[in-house]
């Protein structure tokens, strides 16, 4: 049995404070760790202090997803096998957009894919899926779908149901209560919800999406700062298939104790 944690979207300075602090706590427990690192440098794509840290903390594999390309030296990180790019991407885009692990002798593939409704153009994602598991020797596989609309979303775990362990949205930032293992054995979760500030419109200080609403003009987003929370879901694998999945959720307090 495989125990895989999964840590929703890693978002600006206080989601990098909150991992820090709440990975290696939580690391003792699980055999393997995803975190996905698409907002963790700025709120915009990843760096490679973004990257270190992440690692460091204890995630064996960092995803990404739409805003992958916004840091210069994410081409170089790409050469790490533990940083997973969007997998529906062009021929010939850096990286890989899954990867095999070996995990206390289980194979597991960690992929990232990207969803496309209300998302910026990327290829089909089922499509992408479909070549992807027809290669051999996956093993257990760990999806991170990274995308908008909760249709698309729940149309990919289905499609994917006894294919793959587990579907998990990213993107959204804000975890949904509906965590399943479908008929066929995949765990799904619409959204694993977000690391970063806990008082925030999805990790924005809500004033520049207040003020872009209100005055339908663009307005700057800065990223909010003060207490943080971490969102995350656990996973028990076997045979490649879920047994069993759990939301997490931590956030600080004031003091900066767990709220709950
Ligand atoms: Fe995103």
């Amino acid at each position: 049995m495989l125990r895989l944690l999964f840590v929703g979207d890693v978002y600006g300075k206080p989601g990098r404070r909150v991992l820090a602090a709440q990975l290696p706590l939580l690391r003792p427990d699980f055999d393997f760790i995803v975190v996905n690192g698409e907002n963790a440098a700025g709120g915009y794509g990843l760096n490679r202090e973004s990257f270190d840290l992440i690692t460091g903390a204890g995630a064996d594999a960092v995803t990404l997803g739409n805003h992958a390309w916004h840091h210069k030296d994410i081409t170089a990180l790409l050469n790490d096998p533990r940083l997973i790019r969007p997998l529906n991407l062009p021929p010939g885009t850096p990286g890989r957009g899954a990867h095999t692990f070996e995990v206390s002798g289980v194979r597991l593939t960690v992929v990232n894919l990207l969803g496309r409704v209300f998302m910026d153009a990327a290829h089909n994602p089922f499509l992408a899926m479909d070549e992807l598991l027809a290669q051999p020797d996956l093993g257990t596989v760990f999806v991170d779908f990274h995308a908008e609309a909760t249709s698309e979303k729940a149309a990919l775990a289905w499609y994917l149901d006894g294919r793959v362990a587990a579907v998990i949205g990213t993107h959204t930032h804000v975890a949904t209560a509906d965590s399943r293992i479908l008929p066929n054995g995949t765990a799904f979760q619409t959204d694993a919800g977000f690391t970063g500030p806990l008082h925030s419109i999805i990790g924005a200080d809500p004033d520049g999406p207040i003020q872009k609403f209100v005055t339908e003009r663009p307005h700057r987003f800065s990223v909010k700062d003060g207490p943080a929370e971490l969102n995350g879901v656990k996973l028990e694998l076997e045979g490649g298939q879920a047994v069993r999945i759990e939301r997490y959720h931590y956030e600080e307090g004031g003091d900066g104790s767990a709220a709950s």
